[in-house]
């Protein structure tokens, strides 16, 4: 199948004979965009002379990031050196003049074999492919940030590249969970939005003392409305290439930054406590995902603050929520102590109750088991008995 943009309809007729019938046609960026992220098996792209040359730079810079192994053949009326020049740096394969059939067969044929070699070595880098864990509650104060923040922190603590991004982009706490003082936060990827790359990312990162990377939300809590949703997917999609985890922690609500995330992610945990509107909130979380169409195998339920005596008891939430709660996390002060000391309390207690649990949690749900001869860590240098078997669970 080829993917042709082009506004005129009877374009994929004039095209067949160049590039034969299966061609699938869309008519504007936001749909060629969409198709990209679709069609994945199929990796040539042709643009139509018709499409201005910003748009169409702006979708092969979309694809180089997305689609590595995918072609762009690029037809224009008029070939001149400020065409060629940009077509370059936007990573086009080829230009050809409008209405030569001959060399769009022949510039098809080309990218289609260059294709098939490119994605042997994507298909290894799939591999390592890091994966996205997004830590949720529709209720505040129930321990998102203080999940999020100890399981980026043990994860780091074992040699993984691990990243946390913080989507509670308007109050946002893991900056100052962790005694972080960031220069840049995710206000700072805006500029950077349809061509944020690994080092783009790493820009804005803040390093804590464990390794663990911070993506800080801004700290001003109204540049939130200026982070559109998609933007967080693309970083969320650069991420998870550059690191090992991706632990995303969230605000109390179903923002389209967390609908973004839970698009990428390939594990949810969800935070139940025991207090009947947390459970409530959990029972209408789960709707909902379903809804969405998000599995039910990628999702964990969490019982924080299990040994509460509040009356509610966890058979009471597994009956309401129908379904099964994986870690029960002991109430203790030592968590709000060990915030306030800025220390994940994985790390500064390990023998803990709450940090057996949440090491549980890590190790049971998160961390892909070692594998013999498997591919290393992207950590710069792991060690060995810490390397991992990175392939992903199944992928939507
Ligand atoms: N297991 C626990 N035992 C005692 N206090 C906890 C526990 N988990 C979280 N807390 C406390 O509850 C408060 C809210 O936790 P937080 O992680 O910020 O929740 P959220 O991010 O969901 O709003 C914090 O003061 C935290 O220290
Ligand atoms: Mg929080």
């Amino acid at each position: 199948m080829t993917l042709l943009w082009d506004a005129d309809p009877t374009a994929s007729d004039r095209y067949s004979f160049a590039l034969g019938a299966d061609i699938v046609r869309f008519d504007n960026l936001a749909t060629a965009t969409r198709a990209l992220q679709e069609y994945v098996n199929d990796p040539l792209l042709i643009i139509g002379p018709e499409v201005d040359m910003q748009s169409a730079c702006d979708l092969s810079d979309f694809a180089r990031v997305e689609r590595p192994e995918m072609g762009v053949v690029l037809m224009r009326r008029r070939l001149d050196v400020t065409v060629l020049a940009q077509a370059l740096r936007s990573g086009i394969r080829e230009v050809i003049p409008a209405d030569d059939l001959t060399a769009l067969a022949d510039a098809a044929r080309r990218s289609r074999e260059l294709s098939s070699k490119v994605a042997g070595h994507v298909g290894d880098a799939a591999v390592t492919e890091g994966r996205v864990v997004t830590v949720f509650s529709a209720k505040g104060g129930v321990g998102k940030t203080t999940f999020s923040t100890n399981l980026g922190a043990y994860l780091a603590s074992k040699g993984s590249k691990v990243l946390l991004m913080d989507l509670d982009l308007a109050f946002g706490d893991v900056a100052i969970s962790l005694q972080l003082l960031p220069q840049n936060s995710m206000s700072d990827l805006i500029a950077m939005s349809g061509h944020l790359d690994a080092q783009g990312l790493a820009s804005i990162v803040t390093r804590h003392e464990s390794g663990l990377d911070v993506a800080a939300a801004p700290s001003e809590p109204s540049d939130a409305d200026r982070i559109p949703g998609a933007l967080v997917g693309e970083a969320l999609r650069v991420a998870r290439r550059a690191y090992d985890y991706v632990v995303v922690d969230t605000p109390p609500a179903f923002t389209e930054h967390v609908l973004a995330a839970f698009d990428v992610s390939d594990l949810l945990i969800l935070i139940a406590t025991l207090d009947i509107p947390a459970v409530k909130n959990l029972r209408l979380s789960l709707d909902t995902l379903d809804l969405l169409g998000s599995p039910k195998e990628s999702r964990v339920v969490v019982l924080n603050r299990s040994d509460a005596k509040v009356g509610l008891r966890a058979e009471d939430v597994v009956a309401a929520i129908r379904q099964d709660i994986a870690i029960t996390v002991p109430s203790s002060a030592a968590v709000p102590a060990s915030i306030n000391r800025g220390v994940p309390i994985v790390l500064d207690e390990p023998r803990h109750a709450v940090s057996v649990a949440l090491r549980e949690l890590a190790d049971r749900f998160i961390r892909v088991q070692p594998a013999a001869g498997s591919p290393g860590s992207k950590a710069d240098e792991p060690k060995r008995s810490e390397r991992w078997s990175l392939t992903r669970g199944s992928k939507r």
